[in-house]
């Protein structure tokens, strides 16, 4: 396979310094988008005088069959080529189909400006995809917290139990970070969505495109401002890196907690058996793969973005071909999350809840803050509240009882305000109802986040 590059060459390439170098066994993905650009270039030089309208013409017809020879077949179309990148393969399949006026199409181009727009141009797609498959589960958890919304169960601080709140609550905890990264990726967009294309090597384009009718022809908002910039900057795939490291940090905290309540010791869901495996010596293992899994997969994101700003730290202005180790790590978070978004809503639709084993870990001792807030409702400051429930604690320790079960002469001989009254502080359900203003865990509240969540959904 001759390169693009052969004509000051007069021997090949060493077998594995082509390996090395090859980029097509990954980037072949990129071809839609090479071609997408390629037939806007070929417009793009023919308004600047460069090809004939018949040339244009041609030139489009060839990358179109070009085009659907591939969508036909990709596999088919790839097998025996040994081209060094994607760029070169549609150039050579072009050049077969339409001969020499296939070399024009290269014209005030580069590879350098070439491959920054292909990326850009096919992350833009996979972004609206990965938006879409975050906001379908948010959706789901949305689903569920309207569906299951008078569920308690504890809450934890420090994985200890801590106050009742609802599992609604619980769920759209997590909706939100996810919300959260939805708007990061509508943010990261608007840099997404710059053309580097007619930057040339580095230093621009010498004939007269017009650069910005091109950017708006292939839906970019703007052309980028530098071309040395234009070729050197991988800030784009670096901050997609850290949103999908991010979100797959979101995705395996929220996994972890699946994990730890599938368990038999806490018992409060079970995992749907199309999420789960078994073991291969234990007959009676229910394993939350899944959920592993996923609460895993935040370290090879977290891997992936590494990796790519190690490459890009030191690297001199400009091209450079370590700049082509910005796509396995790109293509891997993609693929990454494109599978674990939806396998993480299967999982989150098709759990079962226990919501007796949760209501059975409502122990009276989450609500000891509720009956330091029933002394504080009488005039008690909160410090010495706090102080006294603490020897209420103490004594139900020292007498083996619940702490709904110490003596109301027990409780007033620690402070006379207690009455019969504050056995009423005994009740989850009205502990979480208490808990009413924004963004708590009353019925109310949650109510009014499932809305909010849906109206940016
Ligand atoms: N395969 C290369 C990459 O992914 C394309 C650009 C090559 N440019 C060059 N000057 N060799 O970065």
């Amino acid at each position: 396979m001759s390169p693009l590059w052969g004509g000051r060459f007069t021997a090949a390439n060493d077998p594995r310094m082509a390996q090395l170098n090859a980029s097509l066994p990954f980037d072949r993905r990129l071809w839609n988008a090479d071609i997408t650009g390629s037939i806007a270039w070929a417009r793009a030089i023919c308004r600047a005088g460069l090809l004939t309208e018949e040339e244009r013409d041609a030139l489009i017809a060839g990358l179109e069959a070009v085009r659907a020879e591939i969508a036909a077949d990709p596999t088919a179309a790839f097998a025996d080529a040994a081209d060094e990148d994607i760029h070169s393969f549609v150039e050579r399949r072009l050049t077969e189909r339409i001969g020499p006026l296939a070399g024009k199409l290269h014209t005030g181009r580069s590879r350098n400006d070439q491959v920054a727009t292909d990326v850009r141009l096919w992350l833009r797609e996979q972004v609206a995809s990965l938006d879409a498959a975050l906001a379908s589960l948010i959706r789901a958890a949305c689903d569920r917290a309207e569906a299951e919304l008078d569920v308690l169960m504890p809450g934890y601080t420090h994985v200890q139990p801590a106050q009742p709140i609802r599992w609604s609550h619980w769920l759209l905890s997590h909706a939100w970070p996810w919300q959260r990264d939805r708007e990061r990726l509508a943010d990261f967009t608007r840099r997404l969505n710059v053309s580097p294309l007619g930057a040339g090597a580095l230093a621009g384009c010498p004939f007269a495109v017009d650069r910005a009718q091109l950017a708006a022809e292939l839906g970019f908002a703007a052309a980028s401002p530098n071309s040395l910039d234009a070729v050197s900057d991988r800030d784009f795939i670096a901050e997609f890196l850290f949103w999908a490291a991010l979100l797959g940090v979101h995705l395996s905290r929220w996994a972890e907690d699946l994990v730890l309540w599938s368990s038999r010791e806490f018992g409060f869901i079970t995992l749907a058996d199309a999420y789960s495996t078994g073991s291969s010596l234990m007959p009676q293992k229910k394993n939350p793969d899944a959920a592993e899994l996923l609460r895993s997969k935040a370290g090879r994101l977290i891997g992936g973005l590494t990796g790519l700003l190690v490459v890009l730290k030191g690297l001199p202005t400009s091209y450079d071909k370590d700049l082509q180790e910005d796509k396995e790590p790109l293509f891997d978070a993609v693929d990454t999350l494109a599978l674990a978004l939806p396998v993480a809503q299967g999982m989150l639709e098709t759990l079962t809840i226990h919501a007796e084993r949760m209501a059975a870990a409502l122990g009276d001792e989450l609500l000891a803050t509720d009956l330091a807030d029933w002394l504080v409702r009488r005039g008690v400051p909160f410090r010495q509240s706090h102080h006294l429930v603490g020897r209420v604690v103490r004594r139900a320790e020292e007498l083996g009882c619940r702490l709904s079960a110490v003596p109301l002469a027990e409780l007033q001989a620690i402070s006379p305000i207690f009455t019969a009254e504050c056995a009423a502080v005994w009740n989850a359900e009205q502990s979480a109802e208490q808990r009413a203003t924004i963004g708590g865990t009353a019925r109310a509240a949650v109510v009014a986040q499932i809305a909010a969540l849906r109206s940016m959904l």
